[in-house]
C-alpha cells in the first residue's frame, strides 16, 4: 500500500500524469466490463449481471470524461500506462481462471480479486486527489463498487481458490505499481 500511496502522491502533483492515471483506470473498468460480457454465457445473463455490466461501463465513461478533453478523445492505445494495465489484467485473468474447477466460477474469481483491489485503491486515491470532477466520479463509483464487492462475497467461491487468487493478484499488483512508478519517475541513466 505504501508503494501505491507514494505513486498516487507523485501523480497528484503532476496533472498531466494524473490524467494518464485516470485514463488507465477507465481502461481497466472497460476491460472488466468486457470480461463479464465475454465470461458469462448468453443463457446465464440475468438482471443482476446486466446491472453489473452497465455500472462497469458507466465507470469507464465517468473516468474517461474526468481524464480531460484531450485524453477523452484519444484511444487507450496511446495511454502512457496502457500496456502496464493490459499486462496486469491479462495475467490476472489467465492465472486466476485456471484455479476454479467449475468453469462458471472463472468470471467471479477474476472479478472478486479485482473488486478487492478497487476497494483499496479508490478510497486511498479519493483522499489524495484535488481534481474535483474526478472526486465526484469516484464517490459515485465507490457506492456501486461496495455493492459489487458484497455480491461476490456472497458467491460462495471455495476458500482455497480465493486464497490463491489473492496471492496471484498481490504479486501482479506489486509489479504493476513498480512499472507505473518507473514510468513517471525513471531512474537516471548512469
Ligand atoms: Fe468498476
Ligand atoms: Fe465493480
Amino acid at each position: 500500500m505504501t508503494e501505491l500511496l507514494s505513486f498516487l502522491q507523485t501523480i497528484c502533483e503532476k496533472p498531466h500524469w494524473e490524467s494518464e492515471w485516470i485514463d488507465l483506470l477507465s481502461q481497466l473498468e472497460y476491460v472488466g466490463c468486457r470480461k463479464i460480457l465475454k465470461g458469462v454465457p448468453f443463457e446465464r445473463m440475468d438482471l443482476n449481471l446486466l446491472q453489473h455490466v452497465s455500472e462497469e461501463a458507466s465507470h469507464a465513461y465517468l473516468l474517461k470524461k474526468a481524464a480531460g478533453p484531450e485524453i477523452a478523445e484519444r484511444s487507450w492505445r496511446e495511454g502512457k500506462f496502457a500496456d502496464l494495465g493490459w499486462n496486469y489484467f491479462r495475467c490476472l485473468d489467465e492465472q486466476t481462471s485456471r484455479l476454479p474447477e467449475e468453469k462458471q466460477d472463472c468470471y467471479p474469481i477474476v472479478s472478486w480479486a479485482i473488486e478487492r483491489r478497487v476497494m483499496e485503491v479508490y478510497p486511498a486515491y479519493l483522499k489524495i486527489t484535488r481534481n474535483e470532477e474526478l472526486r465526484r466520479a469516484l464517490a459515485a463509483i465507490l457506492e456501486q463498487e461496495k455493492r459489487h464487492g458484497a455480491q461476490f462475497e456472497g458467491w460462495n467461491l471455495p476458500t482455497e481458490v480465493k486464497d490463491r487468487a489473492i496471492l496471484i493478484e498481490r504479486g501482479l499488483w506489486r509489479e504493476f505499481v513498480e512499472g507505473l512508478k518507473a514510468r513517471v519517475d525513471p531512474a537516471p541513466l548512469s
